[in-house]
């Protein structure tokens, strides 16, 4: 197939999965891109203590802020497209680090195939995540390593990997070394002639670029390192065991296919000097995850950067495998692998976590067009585990909405709310007056129980399936309430107006 069909069969899947892929993956998605994005070019918009920290590149959501600017300006700026346009950016890069990663892998069938079954690549792909940004460029950047030739043009892109991504220097640093001593020339040369000077250009731009947007001179990845390994911030969101990457991680990141994986890396440990660049990517793959493996917090996405280097691996051995291979069985195998990606594809794209998502489209339209009596627009209450759900990039109106905020230097509120979450409700949403409190509620099944005097001002108008496997203190359904209006303004009428304060211990229906 020519180079432009391949290109628009990447195109079409990845376009595909912005449409199909409706689930909830993880708060970056929209927090510290979209939301980001959406401050910049409307002025309104929730910054998390990662920016009042520094710790982030405003590099990516800079992307879509330009996207959203040109929205705005055309009179385009409808909360569909300031939704679903990010999205279709991401999907369009990860198609062209697709195509490099079919040109780079040497036009093998294996490895458009496996790239195109890949159920996390699917999954992720068209995600506005700093993590599929990270391996698509790293991606694109493989695919100009010189593992033939003298070309150091990869660098610029490792560089401006590991300054939005400081731990993609784990995938890169033994890639680096791998260059300097296979090189034609000297190490010190190249350090001196290359490394350094496109370092520092491509550090100092980005640094430029950061240092103008925060309106001081910031180094992002400086202040990540401070505040993420040696403050070790990233383990109050959740610790794992050492061995969790290699016994859930990596599993969960290639399904079925880690099966040909394990079987490659033994291939490859077993013939060491057979194949270098396979051998060049193992060490890599093993350097990253041991130095993820340190950090007590770990996530899935953190392995998206060595997806594209683990199905290096994978299809180059079944390409030689299935040369020599009985066909009947290449072509089972084949048929394995894409039943054993379309199921789990399936479920994590269109129905595991979807809720959060979903409920924001009803939201949206209650922002958009709900007044009551005083002609006052609404106040969403988001009474759920912090960062549950997008926010004002998935609402695109200026309204008032609360949320249970976990910040990791101050988490007292947090515990307030999973103790206790009518104190929480007592200290932090205002019970009067009616302009202020919340006209719509947003929470979790399992919560409703526990804000039963709260809600007795409520009423529910919208059930919303979420997942089949709630984890901790999330729940099966999202319920929606909305303030019951008219009981309110009879309560308004019999009472004395000055002095009515519906608070609601009032009003217990238990
Ligand atoms: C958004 O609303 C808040 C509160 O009403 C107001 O202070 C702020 O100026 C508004 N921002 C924009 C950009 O309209």
């Amino acid at each position: 197939m020519g180079a432009l069909k391949i290109f628009l069969v990447f195109l079409v899947v990845r376009l595909l999965s912005v449409f199909l892929v409706t689930t909830f993956f993880v708060p970056d998605e929209y927090w510290q891109s979209l939301e980001v994005a959406h401050k910049l070019v409307f002025g309104y918009g929730f910054m998390t203590w990662e920016w009042a920290s520094r710790i982030r590149s405003y590099l990516y959501p800079l992307v879509f802020a330009g996207f959203y600017k040109v929205l705005a300006l055309l009179g385009y700026d409808t909360v569909e497209l300031l939704v679903i346009g990010p999205r279709i950016l991401q999907a369009l890069l990860t198609a062209y680090s697709d195509y490099r990663f079919y040109v780079w892998t040497g036009k093998k069938k294996w490895s458009l195939f496996l790239l195109l079954t890949s159920y996390f690549w699917f999954y992720a792909g068209s995600r506005t995540l700093i993590n599929t940004l990270e391996a698509s460029l790293t991606t694109i950047a493989l695919s100009m390593f010189p593992w033939h030739s003298e070309r150091t043009d990869f660098l610029w892109l490792t560089a401006i990997c590991c300054y939005i991504r400081p731990t993609a220097a784990l995938t890169w640093l033994p890639l680096c070394i791998i260059h300097l001593k296979n090189s034609e020339h000297s190490a010190i040369e190249l350090i001196l002639k290359r490394y350094i000077p496109i370092g520092l250009l491509a550090g100092g731009l980005c640094i430029g670029v950061d240092s103008y947007i925060y309106g001081l001179f910031t180094v992002p990845p400086a202040q990540f390192f401070l505040y993420n390994i040696y403050e070790n911030i990233g383990s109050f969101y959740g610790v794992h065991e050492w061995y969790w990457y290699l016994a859930v991680g990596l599993p969960t990141l290639l399904g079925i296919s880690t099966l040909p994986f394990l079987f490659a890396v033994i291939n490859t440990i077993l013939n060491w000097n057979a194949f270098p660049i396979r051998k060049a990517l193992l060490i890599s793959i093993l350097f990253t995850l041991a130095g993820l493996s340190f950090i007590e917090h770990k996530e899935h996405r953190f392995l998206l950067i060595i997806l594209p280097m683990c199905l290096y691996i994978c299809s180059d051995y079944l390409s030689r495998w299935s040369t020599r291979a009985n066909s009947l069985l290449v072509w089972l195998f084949a048929a394995a692998i894409i039943a054993g990606n379309a199921a789990p594809g399936w479920y994590f794209s269109t129905v595991h976590q979807k809720g959060t998502l979903e409920v924001m489209k009803p939201l949206a339209k209650i922002a958009e067009s709900y007044r009551d009596k005083d002609n006052n627009p609404a106040r969403l209450l988001f009474l759920m585990p912090c960062h549950s759900t997008p926010f004002y990039s998935h609402i695109h109106q200026n309204i008032t909405m609360y949320f249970v905020e976990c910040d990791p230097h101050n988490d007292k509120d947090y515990q307030i709310f999973n103790n206790d979450p009518e104190r929480w409700l007592r200290m932090k949403v205002p019970a009067m007056p009616l302009s202020r409190v919340p006209s719509h509620v947003v929470l979790y099944n399992t919560l409703v129980p526990r804000v039963r005097t709260f809600l007795s001002r409520y009423r529910k108008i919208e059930r919303i399936h979420h997942t089949d496997y709630p984890v901790s203190n999330t729940g099966t359904y999202i319920h929606t309430y909305e303030i019951n209006l008219e009981e309110e303004y009879e309560r308004q009428f019999v009472e004395d107006p000055v002095a009515s304060s519906p608070s609601h211990s009032g009003h217990d229906e238990l």
